[in-house]
């Protein structure tokens, strides 16, 4: 009798043990494949398991989470300025920089499911506010709107440029992140001075306004490196 039962519980349960070796870690998973009988009584997998990769390390945790969010606020506020100016003569300028933003959005998106970082609480709360401050500003004008952009983009460049030296001091920096965060704070930067070239500094209340979104922005970056 419970040899028979022994039997029957091999064939419907099949546990692979299976250990991967990385970065002098080892990392043991144990993989149950369900087997179900079908009409025929043969045996059919219902689904596989992925194989895991090694976890971040503390900083490119941090780095991925908080850069997730940031591409995420700043693809919502070019689509805020989009949705406001999108048809005037800033249309283009505007669009050619959200393209990009987009870009950066989906390589983050890529790297947190690939490093399996856990994204900020935060994100549905950046999603409304990034596209608020991107068609409030532009509701403002179109120096407003490119003021903002210099404020935000300011405040992102010196953020990748802190990050990049965290990542060039770390015991083992991840060469990939640095080459990634490297091009996109050369594309920050870009935005900046598509922004000052824009006539950024003849908005209104220039030095306020930037003052305000620029410790707002800080805020959101303290904020999403931890939550
Ligand atoms: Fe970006
Ligand atoms: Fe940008």
């Amino acid at each position: 009798m419970l040899h028979k039962y022994i039997r029957l519980h091999t064939r419907n349960t099949m546990m692979l043990r299976s250990t991967c070796a990385t970065r002098g870690k080892q990392l043991t998973r144990i993989c149950v494949n369900r087997y179900t009988s079908s009409s025929s009584g043969g045996g059919q997998a219902e689904q596989k398991q992925q194989p895991l990769t090694p976890r971040a390390s503390a900083l490119t945790d941090e780095i991925i989470r908080v850069d997730h969010a940031g591409e995420l606020g700043a693809d919502r506020i070019y689509a805020g300025q989009m949705a406001i100016l999108g048809n005037g003569p800033m249309g283009k300028t505007i669009e050619h920089m959200w393209e990009q933003e987009k870009c950066h959005r989906k390589q983050f998106e890529t790297l947190i499911q690939q490093h399996r970082v856990r994204p900020t609480v935060m994100t549905p709360i950046w999603n409304v506010a990034g596209f608020v401050l991107g068609a409030g500003t532009a509701l403002m004008g179109e120096k407003a709107a490119m003021a903002c952009t210099v404020a935000v983009e300011t405040v992102i460049v010196e953020h990748y440029n802190d990050q990049l030296r965290q990542i060039m001091d770390s015991p083992n920096p991840d060469k990939e992140l640095l080459a990634t965060i490297t091009k996109f704070r050369d594309e920050e930067q870009e935005h900046h001075d598509t922004g000052i070239d824009c006539g950024a500094e003849q908005a209104p209340f220039y030095k306020a306004m930037t003052e305000v979104i620029k410790f707002g922005c800080k805020t959101a970056i303290a904020i999403s490196k931890k939550i």
